[in-house]
């Protein structure tokens, strides 16, 4: 059977392509991303594809290819808890981005479009932002169904990552076929993601001396638990619950502030940018630029989505489609 062709906006490094695309039913064609960083990883992994890398406000309908499905993890601060909370009135014109999609999916009608955003996104303004969302795909045609999964329950990755995932089909018949995936038990766990054995490079120890204030101490007092994950909070130790690594934010890395860290029996170290997007369900054999700064990477792999779970979404979308 032919592929169905998918466009992305908001690519990223093309995790929600990946996970689309390793249900070998469909084939990403186009994708726009303004940030060149980002966008260097998304062609190092998918050489084959257009990546536009533009402003979506200046991407021209008629320059978009056609496609069947129209995808989008769009961003995320305008309308998070951890953001702005001003939603479609944030200074920085976030949330007007949704806008932009809308008018790509006005004029370009792909059969399905698959959006996936902050767990908030439903109770942001009362409701109202959401309400939006929802309606104006309802007025460009599609049946719409939404639903928040957590990476751990749905994605068997031992990460804690709730996202709203918003599927919206313009044919009634798929639509009513289509159900969001089941749980799932969570079965793989932090070694199958972090490399407790090797001896990383330096650079992501903590050691006596190397930072400023007592940040070391307090690292080596807190963390007891070999099977937890620890983040440094700008002024304390934080633990996440035992076995699951806490939400991935893009932030995270910026001033060794919220960055995830474990006791390995080499010593107390950050996570590696590669074991943030393992942690992501990315493959081992994910590529990475090489020099790229691991500010970069960190807040690419933040940013992007929980593969396993897109990949799991996907599947059912193809179900509905093939009836
Ligand atoms: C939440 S991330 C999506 C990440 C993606 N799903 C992935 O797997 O990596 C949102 C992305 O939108 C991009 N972005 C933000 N504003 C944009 C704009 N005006 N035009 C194009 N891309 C934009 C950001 O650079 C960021 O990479």
């Amino acid at each position: 059977m032919e592929k169905l062709k998918c466009a992305s906006f908001f690519a990223g490094v093309g995790g929600i392509d990946l996970g689309f695309e390793q249900t070998g039913g469909f084939k990403t064609i186009y994708a726009n991303e303004f940030d060149p960083y980002p966008a260097e990883t998304f062609k190092k992994n998918f050489p084959n594809v257009d990546v536009i890398v533009q402003n979506i406000n200046d991407i021209k309908e008629d320059n978009v290819p056609d496609h069947d499905v129209l995808l989008a993890g769009f961003p995320c601060q305008a309308f998070s808890v951890a953001g702005y909370r001003q939603g479609f009135d944030d200074k920085k014109g976030r949330g007007e981005l949704f806008f932009q999609l809308a008018r790509i999916i006005a004029k370009k009608k792909p059969s399905i479009v698959f959006l996936e955003n902050v767990k908030n996104l439903v109770g942001h303004d009362n409701g109202n932002t959401f309400q939006v969302i929802i309606e104006s795909l309802k007025a460009e045609g599609y049946h719409v169904k939404y639903q928040v999964l957590n990476a751990m329950e749905y994605g068997n990755i031992c990460q804690n990552r709730e996202r709203i995932y918003i599927v919206g089909f313009r044919d009634k018949a798929q639509y009513q076929r289509f159900v969001f995936p089941m749980p799932i038990p969570l079965t793989s766990t932090l070694s199958d993601i972090i490399d407790f054995e090797e001896k990383k490079d330096d650079k992501y120890y903590y050691i006596d001396g190397k930072y400023k204030g007592d940040i070391y101490q307090k690292l080596v007092a807190a963390i007891d638990d070999p099977s937890a994950v620890y983040q440094w909070r700008r002024k304390y130790v934080r633990k996440n619950k035992s076995g699951v690594v806490p939400t991935l934010t893009a932030n995270q890395g910026e001033g060794g502030h919220n960055v995830c860290i474990i006791k390995t029996k080499h010593g107390i170290r950050k996570m590696t940018p590669e074991e943030c997007f393992y942690t992501q369900g990315f493959p081992k054999s994910w590529k990475l630029p090489d020099n790229m700064a691991d500010s970069r990477l960190y807040k690419q792999a933040g940013n992007s989505v929980c593969v396993s779970v897109i990949e799991r979404i996907a599947e059912e979308i193809l179900r509905a489609v093939n009836g």
